[in-house]
């Protein structure tokens, strides 16, 4: 049977998990990886490029375009970036031992990440996906340069928010909205079809020492590549987050649901509001979930589906896929 295959824009912070995503989609036979935009978040977006660029040269990908996009979000400064999660170069120290970014190929000026967003919508307009992975601030910045994009836009896939979990920036704040929560709400109030894949589910998708060695040890450079940054991922999910020597796959599950690769066992479409207040809930993803006491299901014009379950098992498939490449 052939796949479906649809064309993606990558909008990411290129930390670890954002290449596991990456590398997802350069190995799935549903994507068509057509552009990538980097935005702040687990590091400065010039420095998100740089790991890209080179990440696509270990996969032999240099076809692919990458923009660098915004280095700060909507309101205030860049946060610093996520050393102690990601490593000082945001991808556990690996970027020294990856090939030399190329120069990204493409039109003359491939211009920024929003530029390159545009651009695309209109070479694959109806189809074109777009997971974002990283704060959404390109994404704001794209709504007010061409408030037509919505329209060209088949769907957009974030990982970001907390439904009904504890957040992990900050208590009731996950990572990618807290880094632009007035970004985030700019994406949810758009009128194009959003999925948020919140820590709901992908806390619940792990992957421990077991992996990350079948990782290291594989054929694949780009599989071995992942194996190594993998190991500061996991020593910072040991000493602060799980007390256990595994790791969330918060991106790359991300890729999986835009791609129909996991099944999604509780995921209804609600009203969703970003807290963009100054108070302590700032950066929360606020989820109507009213409507599902009643009959879970969809919330009549309501645009934003929360994957809050998925089917187990994803870890199998990115590794598979990634010792493909
Ligand atoms: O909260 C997890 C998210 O924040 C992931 O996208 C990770 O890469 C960081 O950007
Ligand atoms: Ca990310």
């Amino acid at each position: 049977m052939t796949e479906t295959l649809h064309p993606v824009y990558l909008d990411c912070d290129t930390g670890i998990d954002d290449a596991l995503a990456l590398g997802h989609l350069l190995a799935s036979p549903r994507a068509d990886l057509v552009g990538v935009g980097t935005v702040h978040g687990n590091i400065d977006a010039a420095g998100a490029a740089e790991n890209t660029l080179r990440l696509l040269a270990l996969a032999g990908r240099q076809d692919v375009p990458v923009a660098v996009g915004a280095g700060t979000p909507l309101a205030g400064g860049f946060s610093g970036g996520a050393v102690a999660v990601h490593g000082a170069d945001g991808i556990g120290g690996v970027r020294a031992s990856l090939p030399d970014a190329v120069a990204s190929p493409g039109p003359e000026d491939t211009g920024d990440a929003v530029d390159l967003l545009i651009r695309l919508s209109h070479e694959y307009a109806g189809e074109l996906q777009i997971l974002a992975i990283g704060p959404l601030t390109n994404l704001a910045h794209a709504l007010v340069r061409d408030p037509t994009l919505v329209d060209r836009i088949a769907g957009v896939t974030v990982m970001g928010g907390a439904a009904l979990v504890p957040g992990n920036a900050r208590p009731a704040a996950e990572a990618n909205i807290w880094h632009d929560p007035e970004a985030a709400q700019a994406t949810v109030a758009a009128s194009w079809p959003v999925t948020l894949v919140p820590l709901d589910t992908t806390m619940e998708h792990t992957l421990d020492e077991t992996y990350r060695r079948r990782l290291a040890e594989a054929a694949s450079p780009y599989a071995r590549a992942c194996g190594e940054m993998l190991d500061v991922y996991l020593n910072f999910y040991e000493t602060v987050v799980l007390g256990r020597r595994a790791a969330a796959l918060h991106d790359p599950l991300a890729a999986a649901i835009m791609l129909g690769e996991v099944a999604l066992l509780d995921a209804p479409r609600v009203h969703v509001e970003v807290d963009c207040t100054d108070g302590p809930s700032r950066g929360s993803t606020v989820c109507d979930l009213r409507s599902q006491r009643k009959a879970p299901g969809d919330v009549p014009g309501a645009t934003v589906r929360v994957v809050l379950e998925t089917a187990p098992g994803y870890v199998d498939l990115l590794t598979e896929l990634l010792e493909s490449l």
